[in-house]
């Protein structure tokens, strides 16, 4: 067997569903991925909206949200769970992918792998919360992954937020994007890594900015691609019941809100954070 393929785990059981996290709706650009190239799985999707956002957070505070979040989707005995947030990604996936019966997909390797797919990768800018830069995280993925390249991390704290209140495009987005990547533009950077799952719904304004001769690169793809790896592996899927669940530890209404913005939804449920972090059924 190929090596990479050799690192695969059969997957117990092929009728559970896929887990997939993040500190809230950033996580749905990789579910959109997933779906579409998993039509036939089913997902349970949780956004620890209560808490958003965890790049502000220290370590220790995001090892264990990212710990209840994961405690919280195991009782979906998933098979399969998705780091969809490059924040966890950076400062518990270890601790996570440890703790956890079944195979964890985080979003470092997934990305430098589609970074590692592109030719001519000179000047690398990575953006990021404030602890996915502060991690040096992906820096250090991409220097492993023998990608031999100078790199300029940036962090866009004000990116999430916006997002989170459904700002895409516009002035203020524009004004923000300039503040934080001029600096990039400026170094001439020919790639630019989104690290952060709720960055590529602002992939079109940030785009527009660095102009066309800078590629853009983030984990979706690769994500959906290793989990397909792994359904691969195992046996095929068949179950009964609805294909999604949605759950977000604050109000509903405004994640329903906006997730219809990056994929058509089912509503979410409310699992509060006592729920969540305690073992009351869901
Ligand atoms: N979407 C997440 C990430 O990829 C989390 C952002 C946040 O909550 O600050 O880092």
């Amino acid at each position: 067997m190929h090596s990479e393929e050799s690192k695969l785990t059969k997957i117990a059981n092929p009728s559970a569903p896929i887990g997939v996290f993040d500190s809230g709706l950033g996580g749905l650009t990789v579910l959109r991925a997933l779906r579409q190239r998993l039509p036939q799985e089913r997902f349970v999707y949780l956004g620890d909206t209560a808490r958003t956002p965890y790049g502000s957070k220290s370590p220790e505070t995001i090892r264990r949200y990212a710990r209840e979040c994961a405690q919280f989707l195991q009782r979906f005995e998933v098979k399969l769970l998705v780091v969809a947030c490059n924040t966890v990604s950076s400062w518990a996936l270890d601790e996570l992918t440890q703790e956890s019966a079944v195979p964890v997909i985080g979003t470092l390797d997934t990305a430098v792998s589609a970074v590692k797919n592109l030719e001519r990768v000179e000047r690398v800018g990575i953006v990021g919360t404030q602890a996915t830069i502060s991690s040096h995280s992906y820096e250090q993925h991409l220097i492993a992954a023998g990608i031999q390249a100078k790199f300029f991390p940036q962090a866009c704290p004000l990116f999430v937020p916006l997002v989170e209140q459904g700002m895409y495009e516009g002035e203020i987005v524009e004004k923000v994007i300039e503040l934080y990547l001029a600096p990039l533009k400026k170094e001439a950077i020919d790639t630019l890594i989104l690290g952060c799952t709720h960055y590529p719904m602002l992939a079109g304004a940030i785009g527009k900015f660095m102009g066309e001769q800078v590629r853009i690169v983030e984990s979706s793809e690769a994500i959906a691609a290793v989990a397909n790896q792994y359904i691969g592996v195992s046996a095929k899927t068949t179950f009964d019941g609805p294909s999604e669940r949605y759950f977000v530890t604050d109000d509903v209404g405004r994640f329903n809100a906006l997730s219809s913005l990056f994929l058509e939804a089912q509503p979410a449920q409310r699992v509060t954070l006592e729920a969540l972090a305690g073992d009351a059924n869901p």
